[in-house]
């Protein structure tokens, strides 16, 4: 029986080739959620996708000369498989240019005009293309985006208005009767007194300077603004408006959206005043969680295939990846992420301690018990103490959950992973072993270690599902007994008498100092220098003197193939100079060239004709270049 339901949802993406660890962290959330919700018994449902239209991504495709959906189709392919491969166990993948979305949006817009929360005006204003937002005088800072600190455009055209202003009172309200509605708390102050308390201004909601975006159904040479169109998805994914019967009706309002900071007030201001002007219920949460960033600054995959996930997961699995990202995190808050915190996190808490646990106990019982979970016999001192912590986690576990704190969830669980090593300790079954008198109480030793472990695997199964099926191959309860929810409550339901299996350690230890030397030499990102020769000083400059000299003639040098001859004429002189270009020019190219001419350099003989001056050239990636002189743009030098 079911629960009830669960509808959470990520933000939809920007397509993006470049997803870095950041871009996951909402979506490896969210999965944890999910699944979580499953395990413990509630109809989820998971919803993800991209968001695909605005002027951005307008003028990406025209950079690559293509189609902007032609260009989209490409990137969404790999984001899906960048999903697939984190093993993200979404429900739905909207994208804003399905049909579907597409008409439903201008319902949604078509209701609010009819309602008469959208009219129509002229726009002047700031916008930010990078985040499509639009900004007002006071908002602007040093005339930037106070979002993302770029440079912001002054836009003025026609535009449709949605009566943001309307709905200021109603938000308060929302903020202020429901704590809940944004976490965490900080967040919500933000919101409240940046926001809503200095006053709401109608928001722009049509754009005619571009048209890659849905039309507005009463006047086609306008598009809908990206965010309008974008938040609708939350609700147009599940029928709204035009199948309110079906899985709207059952799972809105949302359970929880999660989002990044700096998405926040999209959805704690545009979208819940849209479904309030709608007459629609309002989320019951949002949760703006923090950045991870890197030592100096945002992330970007340009820093390297450091913080690309796929890497990531290639090298130390996916479930050391998305165990990392929630442990390491408090998930309200920013983070830095460093390779080497990655790599310390999963030595000691994946390597060292659950590894460890589960290899030590499976050896134990290949050794002590010929490889069979034995029946527990003996009771003996530290068995309440472990079975009453083990009893008591998923409680706990689920608390931690239901307040988006998984950094504290899997601390919870790894409560009992110690608590259960230090059973080892303890009860020090290798003494044990050492007179068959002590064979009952082994017994029970090792049944409760392996039945502390059966908990623990159904406990890490949102966040590891993988480990988790290793850890019962071992076990050899595959999807067998004691594998519910429910079952994590009780001690004792491990059956007796199964086969373990022993297998390869599921998290070897890594040589953290060899590994970052191998991620440095291999994937960063290549510093590329200019070889250069030893610096000079100015002085040593001031002492070359150039000077613009007009190539009257130039012929090939008649005792070596690599050097032309020429005749320069540099003010009321003549010089000739040998220069060693042939390789790269054709004499009759050169005659009438302007260029420059070290005027100074001490005359030399080469090959039998003397040189006196040199001509400067330059080396442009593997060509040279003969310097000239732009003499129609030269000043007059005072
Ligand atoms: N398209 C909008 C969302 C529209 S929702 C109606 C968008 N897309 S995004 O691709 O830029 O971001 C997707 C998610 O990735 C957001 O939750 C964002 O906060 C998150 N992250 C991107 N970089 C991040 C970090 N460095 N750290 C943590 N999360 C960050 O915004």
């Amino acid at each position: 029986m079911s629960k009830g339901t669960y509808y959470i949802t990520t933000p939809i993406y920007y397509p993006s080739s470049k997803l870095h660890i950041g871009h996951t962290y909402t979506t490896v959330a969210a999965d944890a959620m999910a699944r979580f919700k499953r395990l413990t018994g509630y109809d989820v449902k998971f919803l993800t996708g991209t968001d695909e239209h605005g002027q951005k991504l307008q003028m990406a495709a025209q950079e690559k000369g293509m189609q902007p959906k032609e260009y989209i189709d490409e990137i969404v392919v790999g984001i899906k498989k960048l999903w697939e491969t984190l093993e993200i166990s979404y429900d739905i993948f909207i994208r804003t240019t399905d049909d579907y979305h597409k008409r439903r949006v201008q319902k949604i817009f078509q209701k609010l005009y009819d309602k008469g929360d959208i009219y129509k005006g002229e726009y002047k204003g700031w916008y930010c293309t990078p985040c499509e937002a639009f900004w007002t005088e006071s908002q602007i800072v040093e005339g930037k985006c106070p979002d993302c600190s770029r440079s912001v455009e002054m836009t003025k055209e026609e535009a449709y208005f949605f009566r943001l202003s309307k709905y200021q009172g109603e938000l308060l309200k929302l903020f202020e009767e429901n704590p809940e509605f944004l976490e965490p708390v900080s967040r919500k102050n933000e919101m409240v007194n940046n926001f809503l308390r200095p006053g709401l201004e109608d928001l722009c909601i049509s754009r005619t300077s571009f048209d890659w975006g849905i039309p507005v159904p009463i006047d086609e040479k306008h598009v809908i603004y990206v965010w309008l169109d974008a938040l609708s998805n939350y609700a147009t994914a599940l029928g709204f408006p035009e199948d309110v019967e079906g899985d709207y009706k059952k799972y809105w309002p949302a359970d929880v959206h999660l989002v990044g900071k700096e998405i926040v007030r999209f959805h704690t201001i545009i979208w819940p005043a849209m479904l309030l002007a709608l007459g629609e219920p309002v989320p019951k949460k949002v949760f703006g969680h923090g950045w991870i960033l890197l030592e100096g600054g945002k992330m970007s995959k340009s820093k390297g295939n450091v913080v690309d996930p796929v890497v990531l997961a290639e090298r130390y699995g996916v479930d050391a990846l998305k165990y990392f990202l929630l442990r390491e995190y408090s998930f309200g808050q920013d983070g830095v992420f460093t390779n080497e915190v990655l790599l310390n996190r999963i030595n000691s808490d994946l390597a060292n301690d659950l590894g460890n646990l589960v290899s030590r106990t499976i050896a134990m019982i290949d050794k002590y018990n010929g490889g069979i979970i034995p029946k527990p016999k003996q009771e003996g001192e530290f068995d309440e103490d472990l079975k009453g912590i083990a009893i008591n986690i998923s409680t706990k576990l689920e608390e931690r959950m239901n307040k988006l704190d998984y950094s504290n969830a899997l601390e919870e669980i790894w409560k009992l992973v110690r608590r259960t090593n230090k059973y080892i300790d303890e009860t020090a079954p290798w003494v044990l072993a050492r007179d068959t008198a002590n064979k009952d109480r082994l017994d029970t030793v090792l049944y409760n270690l392996s039945d502390s472990i059966r908990i623990i695997s159904v406990l890490i199964q949102p966040f590891m599902h993988t480990t988790t099926g290793k850890i019962w191959k071992q076990l050899g309860i595959d999807h067998g007994e004691g594998t519910q929810w429910e079952d994590t409550f009780i001690f004792g339901k491990l059956p007796s008498g199964v086969k373990v299996q022993k297998q390869d350690p599921m998290f070897p230890r890594i040589d953290v100092a060899k590994e970052l030397e191998d991620l440095e030499a291999t994937l960063l990102p290549k510093e590329e220098k200019l070889e250069l020769k030893p610096e000079i000083s100015i002085d040593d400059f001031a002492k070359v003197d150039i000077k613009v000299g007009e190539v009257l003639a130039c012929e090939k040098h008649p005792k070596a193939d690599k050097l032309l001859v020429f005749k320069v004429k540099i003010g009321p002189e003549t010089r000739q100079v040998v220069s060693g270009i042939a390789k790269h020019f054709e004499p009759k190219d050169l005659i009438g060239r302007k260029v420059l001419v070290v005027a100074n350099l001490k005359p030399v003989i080469l090959r039998g004709i003397e040189s006196n001056g040199m001509l400067l050239t330059a080396e442009l990636g593997d060509k040279l270049v003969l310097l000239s002189a732009d003499i129609g743009t030269g000043a007059n030098i005072s």
